[in-house]
């Protein structure tokens, strides 16, 4: 019995990224960021709270943008069922769906109530994402070069045939100068390290590592991925500044630890879903057609270690007698 509301749940969640890719996608490239990540987080809660659970937010996002959010502490759900901690990133890359950019992500994950890692104010964590095969040889408390050389001969290849997702960020260039001194491949992404990590975690997507400093919250969620696919991911907590590194100390966060994905996910009943917004490596966006549009999932379980690739073909006309959501379009009328 209990095995088979794992089996269900693990469905019902894709039908939560869905919901909130359909909403954030008609916000693509509208420049709003802010609109498509509301309209995200509004469909989220709305569907999370259809699901039998007992639910609780540990992971809202949000907090680093003063982004609309689910709130830490929220309790979601039917009220009856599994009690549940959840981590929620309703877009990952609020950035690339404003301006249409490749790789934007609705994305939620579940894990046994009190199993995942709250990493408070402090916003970023350093991260190494590899897939099954590098799981182990990863260390990120050696050198970059270490790490390329260890990865390329776990995975059978030279160093130079690697490809490592980085943030394209400033703080990145003493580590994007280290990659290409070992003479690995770079593919610099303007955001979405969720879906670089688990690009990194699973076979066949040409990426091999996710490396650099990104949102911690996205380190929890990666993690449960990563769980999934039998990946590995190692993080360090990154203060910015001596704010950050003061409230570590008061709050107990050990700047020194080095988080496994244990460390960040501790549950071993994981579920993960994620609904691509735009086109990406991973998943196709949401693509728009007549009365209706397809979405494209991922849905993951740790216990089966299953993970199907889902295509939804949604239709206006029927989905709109049932579901609160507004999802279609009432401006069909061609404007003067
Ligand atoms: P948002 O969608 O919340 O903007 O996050 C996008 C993202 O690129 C994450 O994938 C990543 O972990 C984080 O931002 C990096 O933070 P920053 O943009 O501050 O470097």
């Amino acid at each position: 019995m209990a095995e088979q509301i794992d089996r269900n749940l693990a469905l019902e969640l894709v039908r939560v990224t869905e919901a909130a890719a359909l909403a954030a996608a008609r916000w693509m490239g509208r420049g709003d960021k802010n609109a498509a990540d509301q309209a995200a987080v509004d469909a989220m809660r709305l569907i999370l709270n259809t699901i039998e659970m007992q639910g609780v937010i540990v992971i809202g996002e949000g907090e680093k943008d003063e982004a609309p959010m689910l709130f830490n502490g929220e309790q979601l759900g039917a009220g009856v069922g599994l009690a549940l901690d959840i981590a929620v990133d309703p877009i990952d890359g609020t950035t690339l769906t404003a301006t249409g950019g490749n790789g934007a992500l609705a994305v939620v994950a579940m894990a046994e109530r009190g199993t995942m890692y709250a990493p408070g104010s402090l916003v970023y964590m350093n991260k190494i994402a590899v897939g099954p095969e590098a799981r182990d040889v990863i260390d990120i408390n050696q050198s970059v070069a270490y790490n390329l050389h260890a990865a390329a001969h776990a995975l059978g290849k030279s160093v130079d045939d690697l490809t490592v997702m980085i943030l394209d960020r400033p703080r990145h260039e003493k580590l994007i100068a280290d990659v290409r001194k070992v003479g690995s491949r770079i593919r610099l992404i303007r955001d979405g390290d969720v879906a670089g990590a688990i690009a990194a975690g699973r076979p066949g997507t040409g990426i091999d590592l996710l490396m650099g400093v990104g949102g911690s919250p996205e380190a929890v969620i990666a993690a449960a991925a990563l769980k999934c696919l039998g990946g590995g991911m190692q993080c360090k907590l990154w203060p910015r500044n001596d704010d950050e590194r003061r409230y570590a100390q008061e709050h107990d966060h050990d700047l020194n630890r080095v988080f496994g994905i244990n460390d960040l996910v501790a549950g071993d009943n994981v579920f993960f879903a994620a609904t691509g917004i735009t086109n990406g490596e991973l998943l196709d966006g949401v693509r728009f057609v007549r009365g209706g549009a397809v979405t494209t999932s991922m849905v993951m379980r740790s216990r089966s270690g299953t993970t199907r690739i889902v295509e939804s073909e949604h239709r206006w006309d029927k989905l709109m007698r049932i579901s609160q959501i507004s999802y279609a379009n009432p401006n069909l009328a061609i404007p003067d």
